[in-house]
């Protein structure tokens, strides 16, 4: 690992192409975190310029995100990376006051969107997007459509509007693209000095990228946003963005003259639909993979969610025993979806890396960490630690349905895909509802399989998406 980053340091901005090769080097061997974790305690890679740690220690963890999170800010290479995506969204921000504001806005804003309707939208358009799969009768895309959808449920659920087919289409390749040329381990070998981070995320050509997909983002939701006041239930996440945006003023302000709220309305609006759809939609992926070779799980799963609906279809005849017989139906088989996306989201949690610099030199088991340096907490590596789980690389969703949690969760740091500490994931719940109400859909009336074509690798870039678009049968359940 040392030799490969030491040689992607030397490649990177020499120019777009190199950069490009040394982008290529870097994921390459981070996928081989995949089965084979790194395992140590406290891992320190010399780089050209400064240090980089990667903590597996859970005390180290937590002083990381949580004890000590203020001394530790989101790296500013992070934000550099993507505001040609988000401007100064949310996610990006290094940390501050402004981050806690930024925060509380998009907390209150996505507390408004109920939890009804982020399971009827997602069970709408998840129904929709199975019958143009099986008028197609083709294998599925199954990354690329299952990211069109999740931005059609966010957008749906929170905006009250969707992207026409050709502009999702368009938006995810977008993404897809953006996904492959960022590299956050290049910005790192470069130093911490700005201007040679900036050099190279232009030789990463990201901009135009950014730029195209903020135009799709700005013409589809923010002009007619701007035009008409969105209904607060159809479009609840909007509404209360654009009632913060004309906050503070005193006097209701013409959003429509004011371009630097305006942008800050958009950055928001890309964090949620970027933040909100991408990770769903990988989880979901690498779900589907690993469930196309296990056909009794989709079995188990599918009769749970028949019997639950036999329940939810119950006339108001019916006595007390077959209304509790109803209500059991349904926690049963929403325990066995939930234990479904917690074993895919341990297995690849779509955010593998949560990158964090040292603003001040540190002292990690005995180990100096420079100022200036970078440190990773990684839950790929922690969820699939072998001192804390068994058998870490199975995908065994029955670890979770047993009568006592697995032993690991004795450790509260021990599976944390969405975060910890105060940059904790806001869309927590949002996802869960979301991925088992799809689930519930997908699994209930359909059979999954795999076809020809290799094993997805993780990308390894931005997120652990899979590295290419596979395709998987879904044939309808014959009934019984
Ligand atoms: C399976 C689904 C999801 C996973 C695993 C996930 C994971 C994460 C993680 C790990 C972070 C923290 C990154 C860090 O500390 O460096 C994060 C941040 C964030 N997530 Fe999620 N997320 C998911 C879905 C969502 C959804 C559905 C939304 C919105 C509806 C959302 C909105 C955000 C936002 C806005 C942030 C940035 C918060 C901040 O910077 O303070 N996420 N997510």
């Amino acid at each position: 690992m040392g030799l490969i980053l030491s040689l992607a340091g030397r490649l990177a901005g020499r120019s777009a192409l190199m950069t490009r090769l040394a982008g290529r080097l870097v994921a390459r061997e981070l996928r081989h975190l995949k089965g084979k974790p790194v395992e140590r305690q406290l891992l320190v890679y010399d780089l050209p310029e400064t240090q980089l740690a990667l903590a597996n220690d859970l005390r180290v963890v937590d002083t990381l995100l949580s004890d000590r999170a203020g001394t530790f800010p989101k790296a500013a290479a992070l934000e550099r990376l993507l505001r040609p995506l988000v401007g100064g969204g949310v996610f990006g921000q290094p940390g501050g006051d402004a981050v806690k504001q930024a925060r509380r806005i998009f907390l209150r804003a996505l507390v408004r969107i109920p939890e009804q309707r982020v399971t009827g939208v997602a069970r709408e358009l998840t129904r929709a997007y199975l019958a143009d799969w099986q008028r197609q009768g083709q294998p599925v895309a199954i990354p690329s459509e299952l990211s069109r959808l999740t931005i059609d449920i966010v957008s749906e659920a929170s905006l009250g509007g969707r992207f026409s087919a050709a502009e999702g289409k368009r938006f995810v390749e977008l993404f897809f693209a953006y996904h492959q040329r960022a590299n956050p381990v290049l910005l790192l070998l470069g130093g911490q000095a700005p201007a040679t981070q900036q050099a190279l995320v232009e030789r990463m050509g990201l901009a135009a990228i950014g730029a195209e997909m903020r135009a799709l983002i700005r013409q589809r939701f923010l002009v007619p946003l701007l035009e008409d006041r969105p209904l607060a239930e159809r479009a609840p996440f909007a509404a209360a963005l654009l009632e913060a945006a004309a906050m503070g003023r005193g006097v209701e302000v013409s959003l429509a003259q004011d371009e630097a709220r305006q942008t800050a309305m958009l950055d928001e609006i890309a964090v949620m639909l970027l933040a909100g759809h991408e990770t769903t939609a990988s989880v979901l992926s690498w779900l589907l993979w690993e469930l196309a070779d296990a056909p009794q799980e989709q079995d188990t799963a599918a009769r749970l969610i028949a019997a639950a609906s036999l329940g939810e279809g119950q006339n108001g005849d019916a006595d007390a025993s077959q209304q509790q017989a109803a209500v059991d139906g349904g926690k049963a088989a929403a325990r066995q979806l939930a234990a479904l996306t917690q074993e895919a989201l341990r297995l690849y949690p779509p955010i593998a890396f949560l990158l964090r610099e040292t603003t001040a030199a540190v002292s990690f088991r005995e180990r100096p960490i420079c100022a200036g340096g970078f440190v990773v907490v990684s839950p790929w590596t922690l969820q699939r630690h072998r001192a804390l789980w068994s058998a870490p690389d199975r995908f065994d969703p029955g670890r979770w349905l047993a009568a006592e949690p697995p032993p690991a969760m004795a450790e509260r740091l021990a599976m944390i895909p969405f975060g910890y500490g105060p940059r904790v994931c806001p869309g927590k719940r949002f996802a869960e509802v979301e991925m088992q109400a799809i689930l519930s859909e997908l699994l209930g009336s359909c059979h999954i399989a795999r076809g020809r074509g290799r094993a997805p690798n993780p990308l390894g870039t931005l997120t652990s998406r899979p590295d290419y678009d596979f395709r998987l049968q879904v044939t309808p359940r014959g009934p019984g």
